[in-house]
């Protein structure tokens, strides 16, 4: 068998921080540890490859960080490394500091950086990171889980006093230009609507007229549950009181849902995850995603995962509403 000409590996976060990132890095460091690489931290993503915050990561580095939120390893935005020239300075300083390859824990914008430097003959590994569940072609990206427990344990406290005070209360969570963050939460606090950037809706139907008739039938309180990209709740929440009389308060849940804790899922994700990007380096595989397909654990091809498109069928949200 060839010998594996990958000997040091560089890791680095990317994009939005998401809860168990650090939990991938601790899993990355320890079992590439185990398959006998050297394993180095690249600190502030893409734009610290380029300053040089470069250094080893022993097993003890990694030590007491599986259960942290946010990125010790941090994560920054680089203007540079998105133009060709900042991408070969970047093979250039991977080359200076030895780094055979890369493992790149973030969202398909990181992911398009990894594949840019893949195509300059880097081998890459993408690990999908981010509370937006957005990744196109995986079912499943790290900080999801938790993300969408922190919003649900704020909306069933905003629950509480929108029923004592027989409010309609909108509650504005995150998800950039997707609504899978939206959709969980909605669906798990029992929310009378969710409005999510996938599913064009019509405010007098899918709105106004499902919380009047929440009210004829005895309803106390209407949780109107949107994600980013399709409203906002400060702008809903006024519309709603205009039209129907209820009193309505916006909550705009923002970076809480970004921060904390990892929950089990993530734990668990992350460190298979980690696993599995080894395992392909180990075997000679680059420029592979890890990703969840068909609830499997699997590495496919960066380009083509990266062209993948995903979305919420319409059809999914429409039998929600049985629950009503
Ligand atoms: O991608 C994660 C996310 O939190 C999105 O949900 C949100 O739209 C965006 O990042 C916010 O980005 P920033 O940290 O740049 O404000």
């Amino acid at each position: 068998m060839a010998e594996n000409k990958i000997k040091r590996i560089g890791i680095l976060t990317s994009g939005g921080d998401a809860p168990g990132m650090n939990a991938a890095v601790r899993s990355l460091v320890r079992s590439g540890i185990h398959a006998g690489f050297e394993m180095y931290g690249i600190y502030r993503g893409y734009k610290g490859l380029l300053d040089g915050e470069i250094s080893p990561l022993g097993t003890r580095d990694v030590a007491e960080i599986l259960h942290i939120g946010g990125t010790l390893l941090m994560t920054a935005r680089s203007k540079e490394f998105m133009e060709k020239a900042g991408q070969k300075k970047a093979k250039e300083m991977m080359n200076a500091y030895g780094l055979d390859a890369l493992v790149v824990v973030g969202g398909d914008g990181s992911f398009r950086g990894a594949l840019a430097l893949s195509e300059l003959g880097v081998p890459v590994i993408g690990i999908p990171a981010t509370i937006d569940n957005d990744v196109a072609s995986s079912e499943y990206s790290i900080g999801f889980d938790t993300a969408m427990n922190t919003a649900l344990e704020a909306i069933d406290k905003i629950r509480d006093t929108s029923s004592s005070h027989e409010r309609c209360s909108v509650i504005e969570v995150m998800g950039r230009n997707a609504g899978h963050i939206a959709f969980g939460v909605g669906v798990s606090c029992g929310a009378e609507v969710i409005l999510i950037p996938e599913v064009k809706y019509d405010l007098d139907k899918d709105v106004y007229k499902v919380i009047l008739e929440g009210r004829n039938i005895g309803k106390r309180h209407y949780i109107v549950v949107v994600a980013e990209g399709a409203g906002s709740a400060i702008d809903l929440s006024k519309k709603i009181e205009d039209f129907t009389g209820i009193e309505t308060r916006p909550t705009v849940l923002g970076y809480l849902q970004r921060g904390g804790s990892p929950t089990v899922r993530d734990r668990i994700m992350a460190s298979l995850m980690g696993m599995k990007a080894i395992e392909c380096l180990s075997k000679g595989k680059s420029g592979r995603l890890i990703v969840v397909k068909n609830g499997i654990l699997k590495d496919i091809d960066i380009a083509k995962g990266i062209a993948e498109k995903k979305t919420i069928d319409a059809k999914e949200l429409e039998k929600t509403k049985a629950l009503f």
